[in-house]
């Protein structure tokens, strides 16, 4: 039988990386999408390591470029024949402004807007696969979400890493219903993986406050491995959940997300931007 091919973006730390480490351990060819080359080739031999005879392709992926979004997707499409599963795990989460190579905002461009590039460049080889899926990493945090076209490229008004941070993860949720609707021979779902004691609240790009706070907290929550179970679940699962394009919660158990999520409007008018905003990048979608 032909060896089915999983892609993990942010596979270097936390959920990302035990989600491709039990990918592999059920078979899976994996594709680690890291941005630190030296980490990917860490991560890589630690997955070899504990699930000898592993395929792992580490390869070089920073979400927060355009540039390098495209390197990556042409070097998987050179790499593998199609490509059976995405899951669209990195993230970001910061407090003060920032912004990507191509002048988003941080975290609605690492979060959404990189992966909305990635899964556009993947599309042909999921499209190979004869059961393609997309999982998406949100969060809980996009039920205060707001979508701000705005905010997308600029700072006006007071900047809010909450709030930018909820609005990246509503995109995602968003993202999954329209993909599922344009895409129904493929399969996309989007999740909340738990509050997982990870390293998406660090120093460099927190107050003080919030990153003595996630230090305490952090004892009482889920284990990464544990926060990867969703994923892997929607990633696997035979037959693959309905309906298409549904919010999972950390239980694998499907949930109604916000009200704003489930707008097909929106929906449809965040892909019409997103695509609008790519191209005025350069990117060729
Ligand atoms: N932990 C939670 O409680 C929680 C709750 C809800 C949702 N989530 C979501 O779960 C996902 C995984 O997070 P985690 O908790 O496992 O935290 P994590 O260990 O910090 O994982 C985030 C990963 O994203 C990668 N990343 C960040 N910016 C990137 C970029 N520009 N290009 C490529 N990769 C980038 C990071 O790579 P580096 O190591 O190089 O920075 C890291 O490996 C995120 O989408 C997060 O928002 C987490």
């Amino acid at each position: 039988m032909e060896e089915k091919t999983a892609c993990i973006t942010g596979a270097g730390s936390g959920i990302g990386f035990h989600t491709a480490l039990e990918l592999a351990r059920q078979g899976y060819r994996v594709i680690l999408g890291i941005r630190n080359a030296e980490k990917a080739a860490i991560s890589a031999n630690e997955i070899r390591k504990a699930v000898p005879g592993a395929s792992v392709l580490p390869m070089t992926l920073d979400l927060s470029s355009r540039v390098s979004i495209e390197a990556f997707a042409a070097e998987l499409s050179a790499s593998v024949p199609s490509l059976d599963i995405l899951v669209n795990n990195a993230g970001q989460m910061c407090s003060t402004y920032k912004t990507t190579a191509d002048g988003f905002e941080l975290q609605i461009g690492v979060n959404y807007l990189g992966h909305f590039l990635l899964t556009r460049l993947l599309h042909g080889h999921l499209k190979k696969s004869p059961e393609g899926r997309v999982i998406v990493v949100s969060s809980s945090a996009h039920y205060g979400g707001k979508i701000d076209f705005e905010r997308f490229r600029s700072d006006k008004g007071k900047y809010r890493g909450m709030p930018a941070y909820a609005q990246s993860k509503l995109a995602k949720v968003l993202f999954a219903r329209e993909f599922a609707r344009r895409h129904p021979e493929l399969r996309c779902y989007s999740l909340h993986p738990g509050v997982v004691a990870s390293d998406i609240v660090r120093g460099e790009n927190q107050g003080l406050l919030m990153t003595i706070g996630w230090a305490l907290f952090k004892p009482f929550t889920f284990s990464p491995r544990r926060g990867a179970k969703t994923s892997l679940y929607l990633a696997t699962a035979s037959p693959p959940p309905e309906p298409n394009g549904q919010y999972f919660d950390e239980h694998q158990h499907p949930m109604r997300p916000s009200r704003l999520a489930q707008d097909p409007e929106l929906a449809r008018e965040l892909w019409e931007v997103s695509e609008r905003l790519w191209r005025e990048a350069g990117a060729k979608i």
